[in-house]
């Protein structure tokens, strides 16, 4: 269970290393979550996403300690985990420590014996990637602390390689992606099959961005996550063999899946649909923002969760609620779930007044209706993954 959650924060994570191995550490990184604000499961399709990182953050001290051990301190659970580098590096049972060990197997010949600390304050399950920052924190602070002077790509892919073996989440890149590479009051349109991006400054003054977490957790998150991910690929195939110029899910149109919906099983056809329909929202979304057209950016929030709502089929009664609830209100200008599905925050596009009131009528509802709590996470747009000390 999560002890120290609350606490930590960039001037605790020293002393909190300090507290278990009597020493100061070498280094410290702070490596933030993300939202998204469009594009749902479209990275694993190659298609386009609009992520960008938050301020809240996995703070990590680390130090070399001259032997061939790894001592992990996890400050959160208050729990401690030690691995031997002379032995074979494997998945274990405990699953925070396996991301790390993900982690730490890829850079193996580089680096020696380790005290490592790490906690912070990003609402654990809620979609916002609080994996994804401990993992490419761990790799940032290896790095730093080993002079590796691995590149932002090389610590991207080590973090999603550790997903995928250590904690068997297929994932796709946007996550670590966006918290190597967040700026600060700028989103970032990934192309997720020519892996480049741009990056835009958006000054939504009088606007902000919130997170409202709807505290479910759905225990067969990970193994739909894996099976919308083959679901979607069945569908690629299909239309692969239809249409000979379809080599990715970017040379697929809106019309010809309306032509296409007979020849393919329900099912399949609408998670394509969610996946042509969400990267073109994507490349909307961005121009409504640059352009300052707040009441357009959130009704294709609102048309976001529609769509993930029935064609991908991952949101859950609880947040559909919160969405519905939080549109009741003017000050809201659209919202939708983030992140991999099945629970977890919503994010949503509101007017810079009264959002408490807002949320404190949506949190009384929710409660009455599923016994709930509902929290709001103020969020703003931040710098990705870097060494604060
Ligand atoms: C999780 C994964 C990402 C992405 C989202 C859904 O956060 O880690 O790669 O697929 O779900 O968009």
């Amino acid at each position: 269970m999560l002890k120290n959650r609350d606490k930590i924060n960039i001037y605790e994570i020293e002393d909190h290393f300090i507290n278990k191995y009597n020493y100061k550490p070498e280094v410290i990184v702070q490596s933030p979550g993300r939202i998204n604000i469009m594009g749902e499961h479209t990275d694993y399709n190659e298609g386009y996403v609009l992520p960008a990182a938050i301020d809240h953050y996995m703070f990590i001290a680390v130090s070399k300690n001259q032997c061939d051990v790894v001592n992990i301190y996890s400050i959160d659970y208050d729990e401690s985990y030690s691995l031997n580098l002379k032995e074979a590096v494997k998945r274990g049972d405990v699953s925070w420590a396996n991301l790390i060990i993900g982690v730490v197997k890829s850079l193996l010949s580089k680096i020696g014996g380790i005290d490592l600390a790490f906690g912070g304050n990003i609402p654990e399950g809620a979609g916002v990637s609080s994996s994804a920052a401990l993992c490419c924190g761990i790799a940032y602070a290896l790095s730093e602390l080993f002079n590796l002077k691995l590149e932002k790509w090389e610590m991207v892919k080590i973090a999603q390689k550790s997903e995928h073996e250590f904690a068997l989440v297929q994932c796709g890149i946007m996550d670590q992606f966006a918290c190597l590479f967040g700026i600060t009051n700028h989103v970032l349109l990934l192309d997720c099959k020519t892996l480049t991006f741009q990056a835009s400054e958006i000054d939504i003054t009088g606007y902000k961005f919130i997170l409202v977490n709807s505290n479910v957790k759905h225990n067969l998150k990970d193994s739909e996550y894996n099976s919308r991910k083959s679901e979607s690929a069945k569908a690629l195939e299909i239309l692969k063999q239809s249409n000979l110029k379809v080599k990715s899910y970017q040379d697929v149109s809106l019309s010809m899946l309306d032509n296409m919906r007979s020849e393919m099983p329900d099912m399949v056809w609408k998670r394509a649909y969610h996946i042509v329909s969400d990267n073109k929202r994507v490349h909307q979304i961005t121009d409504e923002l640059k352009s300052r057209n707040y009441e357009k950016a959130g009704e294709l929030l609102n048309e976001g969760h529609f769509s993930e709502k029935n064609f991908y089929e991952i949101t859950c009664e609880e947040t559909d609620f919160i969405v519905n609830e939080l549109n009741r209100s003017k000050t809201v200008l659209g919202a939708r779930q983030v992140g991999g599905g099945f629970g977890g925050c919503v994010l949503a596009l509101v007017k810079d007044v009264n959002v408490n009131e807002v949320i404190d009528k949506a949190a009384i509802n929710y409660k009455k209706v599923f016994s709930l709590t509902l929290d709001h996470i103020p969020v703003n747009i931040s710098q990705g993954c870097h060494r604060i000390f």
